[in-house]
């Protein structure tokens, strides 16, 4: 099966999203470390885009930087990615700064995503939460994902979720 390669540009009403650029290392830098997994450099945040390029160009899904249309600031990404799931049906993601959790932006560019993933020509998208992520399995709710089954790792319980394209 072939795809159309992903968009490289969505409009929603409070956003563009746009892939990212160098230019986007030090705020993806200040978000990975968010994560309160260890410090992550400007320079290594250089190195992932890199690589988030790399893997556009060849793989025709990726993250898109979520840009609020008054300032250009940049509040996150959202992403198509293989992830636990397969390039056919890949999975949707998503991570905010968190100064810009709580005003339905995620919501927003995921929904924009989402649309687009379809455009490509997919028929099925999933989403794997963490029990504990209330905030991302609202979001996926909100989209009309539906609770797929629940499966283990070394971490926890991981909730798979599912969505069809509509008929
Ligand atoms: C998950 C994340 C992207 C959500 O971004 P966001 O822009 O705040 O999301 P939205 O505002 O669109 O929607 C969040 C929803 O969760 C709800 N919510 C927030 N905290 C909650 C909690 N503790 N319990 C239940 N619901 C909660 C909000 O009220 C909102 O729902 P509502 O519109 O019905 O009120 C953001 O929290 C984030 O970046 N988290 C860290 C990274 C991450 O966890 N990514 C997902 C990995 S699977």
């Amino acid at each position: 099966m072939t795809f159309s390669p992903l968009t490289e540009h969505l409009d929603t009403p409070r956003l563009v999203l746009t892939p990212q650029v160098p230019d986007d290392a030090p705020w993806l830098a200040e978000l990975f470390t968010a994560r309160g997994t260890g410090t992550v450099t400007v320079e290594a945040a250089v190195e992932r885009i890199a690589t988030m390029t790399r893997t556009r160009r060849d793989m025709g899904i990726g993250a898109l930087v979520l840009r609020d249309r008054s300032t250009g600031d940049a509040l996150g990404y959202c992403a198509l990615v293989v992830g636990r799931a397969t390039l056919d049906e890949p999975e949707l993601a998503y991570e905010l700064l968190p100064h810009a959790h709580g005003h339905g932006y995620a919501t927003e560019a995921a929904a924009a995503l989402v649309d687009a993933a379809f455009a490509t020509g997919r028929t099925r998208l999933w989403s794997t939460v963490r029990t504990w992520n209330r905030p991302s399995l609202r979001v996926l709710e909100k989209l009309g994902f539906r609770r797929e089954r629940v499966t283990t790792d070394g971490a926890g319980e991981i909730v798979w979720h599912v969505l069809d394209a509509p008929s």
